[in-house]
């Protein structure tokens, strides 16, 4: 089979890390006998750069027209001072709003290799934990109505959340379908007890959960799921919630599995056709350096065998290989901790999976 695949590499240490995963996408589709056809498109920074805007619409029509997306990180200090629609996020959310991925699915699990490596107390490492958090990712409060005005005491800003009944249905089903394949149990994650969009969100899920008889529910207050988070994450498995909550959560979620560099995602919409990416950002004070982990990238185009080709046996191949990796004590600078290992460059790590695979 020949799959097209459309390159999004960003800015930072974006172009390292893709291409570390491309190189494991090549060496699986050698193996297996199939063709990854990647093009690459600008967005980000360097589209900013090339083009004056974030996201070309040769980027958007390119990703659209592909069978996936494979995306690196975008943003970086030299465009930050540009106004809020121009700077280089926009590019991502503006990515993820165009293709209609709605679904983005942020697993988190402890290897035990890496215990060492996770700051959380012996006990509760002990306890391990496997969970999937499901963001919404294009509603609520980062694609509402925002800007400046003159308030009663001279000038503010405001930023809107709004979500419809559709688009939590939508997620709930995400969600619930996600835990059909885990161990049945979803905790949605809301600020029910002051926010009316949360309120929605709650009623909604319920409903929706009503369809799914076999899956146990419940819900779980956004300021108490981060303590929960750090306190016994062993509890959570399928974690549903909007796309702020989850952005801040997943970040926690990270550091619970010792680095940030391990982390992949999977956006979806309607199609099979999704975007994937790391959920780390482009790390500028080690861009070029050939220092960062690829692991969150090679994990990711797993994820893209796995749910847009169907291809799971090739996706078990590449896991197997980093957890191989990280069993056999092998370590980029971000996971060495206190484990004494000499740090692999982002190269070095890319060719010990390679090897395995
Ligand atoms: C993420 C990132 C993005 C987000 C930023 C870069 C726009 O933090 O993917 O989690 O907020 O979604
Ligand atoms: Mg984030």
């Amino acid at each position: 089979m020949v799959y097209n695949i459309a390159l999004v590499k960003g800015d930072g240490i974006g172009p390292e890390i893709v291409s570390s995963a491309v190189k494991v996408l090549e060496k699986v589709g050698a193996k297996y006998g199939h063709e990854f056809k990647c093009t690459d498109y600008l967005a980000g920074g360097c589209a900013i750069d090339a083009t004056g805007m974030p996201l070309p619409e040769e980027t958007v029509e390119g990703c659209k027209a592909s069978d996936s997306v494979l995306l690196g990180a975008v943003g970086g200090p030299k465009w930050d001072k540009l106004p809020g629609d121009k700077r280089p996020e926009k590019a991502l959310l503006g990515l993820r709003k165009a293709l209609g991925l709605y679904t983005n699915l942020r697993p988190a699990k402890l290897y035990p290799a890496l215990k060492e490596e996770c700051p959380l107390r012996a006990d509760i490492v002990e306890q391990g934990f496997d969970l999937m958090m499901v963001r919404e990712l294009t509603g609520g409060i980062y694609f509402g109505d925002r800007g400046r005005r003159d308030g009663k005491y001279g000038p503010e800003a405001y930023d809107t959340e709004a979500y419809s009944v559709m688009e939590i249905e939508r997620i709930a089903r995400a969600a619930f379908d996600a835990a059909r394949k885990r161990r049945k149990n979803v905790i949605s994650i809301d600020k029910a007890n002051v926010l009316e969009t949360s309120r929605l969100w709650r009623e909604t899920v319920h409903r929706i959960g009503e369809e799914y008889p076999d899956v146990q529910l419940s819900d779980m207050l956004v300021d108490n799921a981060a303590m929960q988070l750090v306190r016994r994450p062993s509890q959570f498995d399928v974690v549903v919630t909007s796309n702020m909550f989850g952005d801040i959560l997943s970040d926690e979620a990270s550091q619970i599995t010792g680095s940030i560099g391990l982390l992949p995602s999977a956006s979806l919409g309607a199609t099979k056709c999704g975007l994937y990416e790391p959920i780390h950002g482009s790390a500028p004070d080690i861009a070029g350096q050939d220092r960062a982990n690829p692991i969150a990238t090679i994990l990711s185009a797993a994820m893209m065998l796995r749910y847009a080709f169907d291809l799971s046996e090739e996706a078990d191949c590449i896991e197997r290989a980093v957890d191989e990796v990280l069993a056999a004590g092998l370590r980029t600078a971000d996971i060495v901790g206190n484990s004494g290992a000499t740090p692999l460059s982002c190269t070095e790590m890319t060719e010990e999976i390679l090897k395995r695979i």
